[in-house]
């Protein structure tokens, strides 16, 4: 890191803000030499643990990074086989993005977000252009900090545009931790100590096929889940809408779930979104964690055949080096008369070192040939999945789109093996695992909604040999899984 910093700092910066330079290289000097155990030792004392890190039994302490691999300091290298849920889609350190970045710190590494400046502009222009390019519709953007927030905008558009506060949304969804997001994230779990949410959402069964909510097989079961969607608006004594009328602002999908990287039938939202928006319901597709070519397409969405009015982006947005995050939405409803100065704010909401990450990750992405690779890597990475299925028993289902691929653990009758994804976890991340007699370890996304489900999204540009020692890898986790659970 800190030879990078120095070639290109010294390239674009004027000496005398050199001794600068030198200051962050000591500062990151002495930051390497407190060692693990002391640095467990503070987490220990000084830490609240409401994140998510302690739901390992012995976190690791990163300290490096380079396209799919983690280091820690005690000297082990990571496969990361998640990118952290999709925020590094263009690889950990990518040097396209992470030049861009410098020399936006040597130029204009500050401003105020009450004036513009030139990246937050061109990349939105860049992100309007590609999802007319795509729909056919004209929208605006604006710009917030996080995931949670910028789903928080959308909820505020829609309140704005139809008056309502209650939105409809599917279980297993995740849409952030914020308390207004709360009111949309399905787990229970997160609202649990937080007493009441009078805005909860409506919740629908998800087309989760490995686990259906209506016990039915998908082969026969003619889309049964869609259907109830609909139906649930189609009488006034179901409770949420009459003939002309909806309780419903706007129904919030995320178009493949985190939760467990669950790939819905491609006619799923067919069969109920073109419905609900001629109620005038309106569609916000949260692609935070699916978007950014996670599926093989821009947005996931087109994949499925629905045309969103609002769309959210985030994680990858920026490569996972600024919480920048955007939201989409249709002209008519944020044109600057209806959605006026001050709807939408806060500090760092546009910074310019997030918005000069954005527009090179959004320029790096769109240079590459992602809608050729990535399905090709997909079925060859599907296809290895495969062949893991046929040789593990506790392996009910594999499943992919694009790079979001899916395991599931399960008996032969689909009953789930609970916490299964959490040991595999834990057996990836403490072992030491041989492949191309080099030392590895792996950093494994859990999910499902009995955590029996390992989630993988490597970064895009994955070679076949990468994918290669992932699956070589995983085999050796799931040797060791396999005792476990018998
Ligand atoms: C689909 C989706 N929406 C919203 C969020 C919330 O984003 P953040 O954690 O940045 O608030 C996430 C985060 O994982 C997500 O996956």
């Amino acid at each position: 890191m800190t030879d990078f910093i120095d070639f290109e700092l010294k390239e674009i910066i004027s000496n005398d803000r050199l001794h600068q330079v030198t200051e962050i290289k000591q500062i990151v000097t002495d930051k390497t030499k407190v060692n693990s155990n002391e640095l467990r030792e503070i987490d220990r004392e000084y830490l609240s643990w409401g994140d998510t890190v302690h739901y390992q039994k012995r976190p690791i302490i990163v300290n490096g990074c380079q396209g799919g691999l983690i280091f820690d300091d005690e000297g082990h290298s990571y496969i990361d086989t998640g990118m952290w849920h999709s925020s590094c889609n263009f690889g950990y350190r990518n040097p396209e993005i992470e030049t861009a970045v410098v020399k936006q710190m040597g130029i204009l590494p500050q401003a105020n977000g009450d004036f513009l400046h030139q990246e937050k502009l061109l990349i939105a222009k860049e992100v309007v252009n590609a999802i007319y390019e795509r729909t056919g519709v004209k929208g605006r953007v604006s710009f917030n900090v996080g995931g949670a927030l910028v789903v928080e905008d959308a909820l505020k558009i829609v309140r704005k545009n139809t008056g309502k506060n209650k939105v409809a949304v599917m279980m297993g969804a995740y849409h952030g931790r914020s308390l207004g997001t709360l009111n949309l994230s399905s787990s229970h779990r997160y609202r649990e100590y937080y007493n009441e949410f009078p805005e909860k959402s409506i919740m629908f069964p998800f087309a989760n096929c490995q686990q259906c909510f209506y016990e039915k097989e998908r082969e026969s079961c003619d889309l049964y889940c869609a259907k109830m969607i609909r139906k649930a608006f189609s009488n006034e004594y179901y409770g949420i809408a009459s003939v002309n009328s909806s309780e419903v602002g706007a129904v919030v999908i995320e178009p493949c779930q985190g939760r467990g990287y669950t790939i819905p039938p491609k006619d799923f939202y067919r069969n109920f979104v073109e419905d609900l928006k001629q109620r005038n319901i309106l569609v916000i597709d949260d692609e935070i964690q699916v978007g950014m070519y996670r599926t093989g397409k821009l947005f996931a969405f087109e994949h499925f055949g629905f045309v969103p009015d609002i769309i959210t982006l985030s994680k990858s947005f920026t490569n996972g080096l600024s919480p920048v995050s955007l939201v989409w939405a249709r002209e008519d409803l944020v044109h600057p008369e209806k959605f006026t100065p001050g709807h939408a704010h806060s500090n760092f909401a546009n910074h310019p070192l997030g918005t000069a990450s954005a527009l090179a990750s959004w320029r790096y992405m769109l240079a590459q040939n992602y809608e050729t690779s990535i399905p090709q890597k997909s079925q060859y990475f599907l296809e290895q999945l495969q062949t893991l299925q046929a040789r593990y028993p506790f392996v009910y289902s594999v499943d992919g789109l694009g790079l979001l691929l899916n395991m599931v653990f399960a008996d032969e009758k689909g009953q789930p093996y609970n916490n299964s994804a959490n040991l595999a976890a834990a057996i990836a991340q403490d072992n030491d695992f041989i492949w191309d007699n080099q030392t590895w370890r792996m950093i494994l996304q859990t999910g499902g909604y009995n955590l029996n489900v390992i989630k993988l999204a490597p970064h895009l540009d994955i070679t076949y040999e990468e994918i290669d020692r992932m699956i070589g890898v995983l085999n050796q986790v799931l040797q060791k899984l396999g005792k476990e659970l018998r």
